[in-house]
């Protein structure tokens, strides 16, 4: 069980007030906050240990050098990579996104060749491949969705062929709070001998992940969704696939010899990290995932079920509320999106904020399911490990209190 009054504690936002009201802060998929813990491994490194990594013989690059390494190794561990080669530092998911689509395009595709996605993609795992269908050729498959929201697997099953060269899909929609069958995906896709890109954004705060376990090639991450500093992500790639893979970026860092004649690469992870890394920031994520791995995910994903099925069920009793995505808490991570009667999403949004509950309004950068959903937006209250009950009813009681105004 959490200590959920210690834990609130380690967050010093949350108990600051708006509008004279103590904040719920329920806008969590966006990001997370950050325990204390975590910006004072930040503040000590800026203040002790301040120096660019990789390049200095002296004390300090050294010691910077050691935390950005140990950082690295963290993540390694938290996903359960075999090697920290496969551990590559970027701004976040739609970085790492971006990075496979034009370095694994570039590789691996040519005019007419396929990626599948779904329905229920983020837009930072649409357009990257729109943009490769642009400058290559590569045409986009779309899994559809049930009406429930989840992945129509027997659809999936049928878009492949023989020209097919990736699946990238999402573990959890950040607007639906389906979980996605991720094993059974990457098994039909590797029956067809297709690597699959796992967006891992929405997961990664709320259940363990191991890649190997999953046997998915590569897996993308953001920091700040996992209680960690801004500007910082991961993209894991398996290994074989990385080495044959071009760069995505030229710099410092990622070059062995350089003459303008020819320049050679330097070897995983760095190939792939040109410039100063956010050295700091990795400093931070490491930190943030030691908090994480502290409380436990089982302790975490216990308590967040438990919050998830008890919103779901006080959410609709609420007349007129309208619930997106599957009704069984098993599959739902603590993600959910709703609208009441007529009421717009903006200003359902906006009149509980006054009320002091943040949650996000609007399509929630996912349009084409906002499309397939036949809605223009959603309200989304989105839950960590921080939040309580007594936040869902105060939640429960401001929707009613706006409704009646409507
Ligand atoms: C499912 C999903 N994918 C990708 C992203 C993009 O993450 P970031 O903006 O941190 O790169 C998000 C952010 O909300 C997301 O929810």
């Amino acid at each position: 069980m959490l200590d959920i009054q210690n834990i609130r504690a380690d967050f010093p936002i949350l108990s600051r007030e708006v509008y004279r009201r103590p904040l719920v802060y329920l806008d969590n998929a966006a990001t997370a906050q950050k325990p204390r813990c975590v910006v004072d491994a930040m503040t000590e490194e800026y203040f002790n240990a301040n120096a660019n990594v990789h390049r200095g013989v002296h004390f300090l690059s050294q010691q910077a050098t050691d935390l950005h390494e140990q950082a690295r190794e963290t993540v390694r561990r938290f996903i359960n990579a075999r090697s920290t080669a496969e551990v590559i530092f970027t701004r976040g998911t739609t970085e790492s996104i971006n990075l496979v689509a034009s370095s694994f395009g570039q590789a691996f595709m040519a005019e007419g060749d396929e990626v599948i996605i779904t329905e229920m993609e983020h837009h930072s795992n649409i357009v990257p491949w729109q943009l490769l269908r642009e400058r290559a050729g590569i045409k986009i498959k779309v899994c559809p969705i049930t009406d429930d929201g989840r992945l129509d697997i027997e659809a999936l099953v049928s878009l492949f062929t023989s020209a097919t060269r990736l699946v990238s899909v999402t573990a959890v929609s950040n607007v639906l709070g389906t979980v996605n069958p991720l094993k059974e995906i990457i098994a039909i896709a590797h029956a067809h001998d297709v690597p699959v890109l796992v967006d891992a954004a929405q997961a990664a705060a709320h259940a363990p992940i191991d890649v190997q376990a999953l046997d998915c090639d590569f897996l993308a991450l953001s920091g700040h969704k996992v209680y960690g500093p801004t500007g910082i992500g991961v993209l894991y790639g398996r290994e074989a696939l990385l080495e044959q893979m071009p760069p995505y970026m030229g710099g410092g860092e990622m070059i062995g010899k350089v003459t303008f004649e020819h320049t050679t690469y330097n070897e995983l992870p760095y190939k792939f990290e040109a410039g100063t890394p956010d050295y700091i920031a990795t400093t931070g994520l490491a930190r943030a995932i030691d908090y994480v791995s502290d409380l436990g995910f089982d302790a975490i994903q216990a308590h967040e079920r438990d919050l998830t099925a008890y919103a779901l069920r006080q959410l609709a009793e609420i007349p007129e509320m309208r619930i997106f995505g599957p009704a069984d808490a098993a599959v739902h991570d603590p993600v959910i999106s709703f609208l009441v009667g007529q009421i717009h999403h903006l200003d359902l949004g906006t009149l509980l904020d006054r009320l002091g509950i943040a949650v996000r309004t609007g399509h929630h950068c996912a349009e084409p399911l906002m499309h397939r959903l036949g809605i223009e937006g959603t309200v989304r209250a989105s839950f960590a490990l921080y939040n309580t009950r007594d936040e869902v009813d105060a939640l429960c009681a401001a929707i009613r209190r706006v409704a009646t105004m409507f």
